[in-house]
């Protein structure tokens, strides 16, 4: 063996070492947890009903949330970082969404007709989003998906979608390995997230058959990977020369400025699809766009595609929706919570710089991705599958310091964070690299 095979075999050996030492703290620490997710294996596949929410060793489980904090079985709190996927936005106990939903409970529930709420809703999701003329909700960011693509197919006449390699826009369309046993089965081809000729070339190929592109404006669960501004560009103008729907999922990124990343990049899709915080902290999806595409929607046509779901206009949903963009996430309070994540993450990348960690915290506004790689990311075969490890070992020294995030690296901002907590993160994160500087750098 040379010498550089014994230094990277020694590398590795300390890597599990300090792995194998945090998780039996971790082990230690959380027994509660550990019991209830055992028991919990006895009536769901690993304990689990969200496959995101399992990781190794095992997860804690949440019996509260206040403001911006998160408690566990066995007592500890933590800094929620996580904000449930980005849907977590308006933090836990936001009183003023409360108030909204105490108020349309107590008019009452399941209705099963048309109320007030929803066209409230509509119309501040309209005024708020710049391609959507006329809205549809649906009951999760999935359906809205699922629902934009049906009318992109219906709209063209043709069939094919083109998905980006690595993409998630739901449980059924998750491209991680490109196509999964579990997904709808559409006709899909795949594109290179940020790679203008490979894609443009594809949809020149494709130009005939293609119904639509969904694309996020930045990978979320992919690693939170932001688009170029030229390669959307480029994509509006192929997709537009050719008659194909070019979709923007900004299930979460709508968060990222007043009306979404299309704003602050000055791209119009045909179509937008929404969800996660837009309905309050309560299960939502919505799809919108252009008014003829959504007009084949109108069930006063003869010929009307139909959207069903029994909870679409859901009362809990609509009012909690609708009070909180109005009166809560502001035009004001979103530019101003974009600004925040773009401070939080510069702060963080200095601290990595500083120590020099290789690590990267990557991301838009107040999403961010935390990665143990230092090379370039610009799509998600950039960094997939390498150093899962240090992964590991970040997430579990950073929970065990008090602050959750996911396991993969997602972080995102809630509106209840202080500036504080802010920099509670930053040290926490700091004193991690600090300790595990032989694994991290
Ligand atoms: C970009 C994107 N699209 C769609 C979805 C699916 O939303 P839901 O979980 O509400 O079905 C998600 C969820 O993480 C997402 O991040």
């Amino acid at each position: 063996m040379n010498t550089s095979a014994t230094e990277h075999g020694s590398d590795h050996n300390r890597l599990l070492s300090s792995l194998e030492n945090v998780k039996q703290r971790y082990h230690a620490a959380n027994p509660e947890s550990y019991a209830r997710w055992q028991n919990a294996r006895n009536f769901m596949p690993g304990g689990n009903t969200r496959t995101v929410l399992h990781y190794d060793p095992f997860p804690v489980s949440i019996v509260k949330g206040d403001g911006t904090y998160v408690h566990d079985l066995d007592g500890h709190r933590y800094t929620d970082f996580l904000g449930e996927y980005s849907a977590g936005l308006y933090g836990h106990s936001n009183e003023v969404i409360l108030d909204a939903i105490r108020e349309a409970i107590a008019g009452g529930m399941t209705l099963g007709g048309p109320n007030n709420w929803e066209s409230k809703f509509a119309e501040a999701v309209c005024e708020r989003f710049p391609s959507i003329d006329l809205v549809r909700f649906t009951n999760s960011g999935t359906e809205a998906n699922l629902m934009a693509l049906g009318a992109a197919r219906a709209h063209t006449g043709r069939d094919r979608i083109l998905v980006m390699d690595g993409g998630y826009h739901g449980g059924v369309l998750y491209f991680g390995s490109r196509n999964s046993p579990v997904n709808a089965p559409f006709d899909l081809v795949f594109g290179r997230f940020n790679d203008i000729e490979r894609t443009l070339d594809l949809i020149d190929a494709n130009r005939n058959e293609l119904a639509a592109v969904l694309i996020e404006p930045m990978m979320g669960s992919a690693g939170c990977i932001a688009a170029d501004k030229e390669y959307l560009t480029a994509l509006r103008a192929a997709t537009e020369k050719h008659g194909i729907v070019l979709i923007f999922d900004e299930v979460m990124t709508s968060r990222s400025s007043s009306g979404g990343l299309q704003k602050v990049l000055g791209i119009l899709p045909d179509m937008t699809t929404v969800g996660k915080y837009l309905g309050g902290g309560c299960s939502f999806g919505g799809f919108g766009g252009r008014r003829d595409i959504m007009e084949l929607f109108d069930p006063t046509s003869p010929k009307a595609l139909s959207h069903a779901g029994t909870f679409n206009n859901n009362v809990m949903t609509m009012a909690a929706g609708y009070i909180a963009l109005t009166k809560v996430f502001t035009e004001d309070a979103a530019d101003q919570l974009y600004a925040r994540g773009e401070t939080l993450r510069g702060n963080l990348n200095a601290i990595v710089k500083a120590k020099g960690a290789k690590v990267q915290v990557t991301g838009v506004g107040s999403i961010l991705g935390v990665h143990p790689v230092d090379h370039p990311i610009t799509a998600p075969d950039s960094f997939k599958d390498q150093r899962l490890q240090h992964r590991q070992l970040l997430h579990l020294e950073m929970l065990m310091h008090g602050f959750v995030f996911a396991q993969r690296g997602y972080m995102s901002l809630n509106l209840a964070m202080t500036d504080e907590d802010l920099a509670g993160l930053a040290t926490a994160f700091a004193s991690v690299l600090d300790m595990h500087a032989d694994c991290l750098s």
